[in-house]
């Protein structure tokens, strides 16, 4: 096996109940095809959350300890763009 090559982050998006209300089930396939899309299957890992605490900011997406609120299927390829790639690059060393 060669060199690790960082660890794969995981973005959890949350499965609560606001979030659910929100929208969840219409956000989440638009990250899964953002994730095919920059080829990042190998780097990024989308999990289901519970409630991750911030409903009022629903929908709520989390990679590492940095919350991505507001999330919605209008706004989602946006925040991917400008707020979860960002942070991946951050990451990547
Ligand atoms: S339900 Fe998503 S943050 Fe609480």
């Amino acid at each position: 096996m060669g060199k690790e090559m960082g660890a794969k982050e995981t973005l959890h998006i949350c499965m609560g109940s606001a979030c659910h209300q929100t929208g969840v089930f219409n956000v989440l396939p638009v990250l899964q095809q953002l994730i095919a899309e920059h080829d990042l299957q190998d780097r990024l890992e989308l999990k289901g959350a519970f409630c991750l605490g911030a409903c009022s900011r629903a929908i709520v997406l989390k990679l590492g300890d940095v919350f991505i609120t507001d999330v919605n299927s209008r706004n989602v390829r946006k925040k991917f763009l400008h707020e979860v790639l960002p942070l991946l690059e951050g990451v990547k060393q």
